[in-house]
């Protein structure tokens, strides 16, 4: 049975509709995302409203794509796994709205699922060895947390962002530097074309937390550099601004997370979020876990940003634990880690 759990899952936490069939929790039978990211480029930005209108034009053909992709009719289903927040309200709540209309059509068994457990899960769908406890830093648009993954579903949040999220200081960074939305895949390219150690942007420690992050005095130092250069007059190298910008967060990351991993005691460290695709951050957590002989984990870039594979993977372990969510189930903008 639960080798070949069938679980429908849905994801509409931000600005990509998703959705995915998994089997037996870590074998995805399909992954159909559709991206509203040229819609909000006009903007600059996820503008929420628009995203909601979009989800609702998108979530019906983009099931019926994930059933048809993985062959099999809703029927078939064993459960049904649905992001039910953080994120946007409007958003979250069309991805809520359906899961519940199928659920209770069909009688399938529904599941709210956090949608940071499901940015760590997607871990387990290329990793097959992989099983808790590790540590694993979410790294997204709106998160920047150190976890320790006791166990599927049990997690200890040990170090937050007290301000921006690392995603969020990439896309700021990168509108400054006129490169626009979203910021982290456009400075992750071009800061292959810079100098890494030409500008020295702070690396912020937290006093009270040393895993702590902070990155809103980082994007600051940027924009004073970039206001610095236009007030003397001076040119702006933006591909050195990108790659010395990244090398300040990507530094951050690294030293907080490998003094944790140590800590605490583990052997095993895992990333997750939209900014575990930057190409840069990998092969600096690459380097760093061989040198700490710990075993590093990473998944493809395509189940790093959002996706709805991740939520049914997560989905699934909540399932076999015995979770269920009644007809009630709302969208929780600001869910917590753990909470229910
Ligand atoms: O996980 P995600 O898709 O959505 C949230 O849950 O927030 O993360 C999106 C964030 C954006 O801030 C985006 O700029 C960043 O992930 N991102 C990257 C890269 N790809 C996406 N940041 C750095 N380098 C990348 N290659
Ligand atoms: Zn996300």
């Amino acid at each position: 049975m639960r080798e070949e759990a069938l679980i429908l899952a849905i994801e509409s936490s931000c600005d990509e509709t998703a959705a995915s069939v998994v089997r037996g929790g870590r074998e995805v039978l399909s992954n159909v995302i559709s991206s509203q990211i040229a819609l909000h480029t006009l903007y600059g930005g996820v503008v929420p409203e628009i995203a909601s209108r979009k989800h609702i034009e998108k979530i019906n053909q983009v099931i019926e794509e994930a059933l048809q992709e993985a062959g099999v009719s809703l029927q078939d289903l064993t459960a049904i796994a649905v992001t039910y927040g953080p994120g946007l309200v409007g958003a979250l709540l069309v991805g809520v709205s359906a899961a519940k209309a199928i659920s209770f059509a069909t009688g399938i068994p529904l599941i709210g699922v956090h949608h940071i457990e499901g940015h760590i899960s997607a871990n387990y769908i290329e990793n097959k060895e992989l099983e808790p406890p590790f540590v694993c830093l979410v790294a997204s648009g709106g998160h920047s947390h150190l976890v320790v993954v006791k166990d599927y579903g049990a997690y200890e949040i040990i170090g937050r962002t007290r301000d921006d999220a690392a995603g969020e200081a990439f896309d700021k960074v990168a509108r400054a530097i006129g490169l626009g939305y979203p910021g982290g895949p456009k400075i992750d390219k071009l800061s292959k074309e810079g100098n890494p150690d030409a500008i020295l942007f702070p690396r912020a420690k937290v006093a009270e937390n040393e895993y702590d992050f902070s990155f809103s005095g980082l994007k600051s130092a940027v924009l004073n550099y970039l206001n610095g250069c236009q007030m003397r007059g001076e040119s702006v190298c933006k591909a050195d601004v990108a790659a010395s910008f990244q090398k300040a967060v990507i530094d951050v990351l690294v030293e907080h997370s490998i003094h944790g991993v140590k800590a605490y005691g583990f052997d095993k460290f895992a990333i997750a979020g939209g900014v575990a695709s930057n190409s840069s951050l990998r092969a600096a957590f690459k380097e760093s876990c061989e040198a700490e002989n710990i075993k590093f984990y990473y998944p493809s870039p395509v189940f790093c940003t959002d996706n709805a594979a991740m939520i049914g993977v997560a989905g699934y372990y909540e399932f076999i634990k015995g979770v269920r969510s009644g007809y009630d189930l709302n969208a929780v903008p600001n869910l917590r880690l753990g909470e229910r």
